[in-house]
């Protein structure tokens, strides 16, 4: 079975939520992220430099919405087309910037556990297994989408 529509919906829904703080969130994202793999700090260079998570950063929280974005919209398109068609930043670009940077697959997962644990706190109560499997789901999709371009390119 394909994308659902009550999954769309799910994701829909706790993306309105998560879009009212993206400042709160995406500190929160990163700080789940490198509490999990902390050596991901040198991959950024906003954070390479510094003992905290600067706090206002505008990349950092470029880095975290865009990731939040994409994978609300991919759950959109896993709905609409079956598939992941990238509408916000080219597919060439996205594959050539991680694999510069030296983004792995166990990076992909981890930024899936922190993705998934940023919407739980988010949503709180409104949080189910359900919702955290369509995010979970359209995330997969969306990192299979870049890894195999960062296979081609590699
Ligand atoms: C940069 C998206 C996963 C590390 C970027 C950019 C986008 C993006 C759009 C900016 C490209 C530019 O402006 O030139 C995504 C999406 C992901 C994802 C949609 C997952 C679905 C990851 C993972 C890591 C990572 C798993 C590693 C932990 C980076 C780094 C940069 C970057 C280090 C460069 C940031 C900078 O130089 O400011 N990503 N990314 N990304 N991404 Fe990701």
């Amino acid at each position: 079975m394909g994308f659902t529509e009550k999954q769309e919906a799910l994701v829909k829904e706790s993306w309105k939520v998560m879009k009212q703080n993206i400042p709160e969130h995406s500190l929160r994202f990163f700080t789940l992220i490198l509490e999990m793999a902390p050596a991901v700090k040198n991959m950024f260079p906003f954070l390479k430099d510094s003992d905290e998570i600067p706090q206002n950063n505008p990349k950092l929280k470029a880095h975290a919405f865009i990731v939040f974005k994409m994978t609300c919209d991919s759950a959109i398109q896993l709905r609409e087309k079956g598939q992941v068609v990238l509408r916000d930043v080219p597919l060439k670009h996205l594959g050539s910037v991680h694999l510069e940077k030296g983004v792995v697959n166990s990076h992909f997962e981890v930024v899936k556990e922190a993705l998934l644990g940023t919407i739980k706190e988010a949503v709180g109560e409104s949080w189910s297994d359900e919702m955290g499997g369509a995010w979970g789901e359209a995330y997969d999709q969306l990192a299979a989408t870049i890894k195999t371009q960062m296979e081609e390119e590699a």
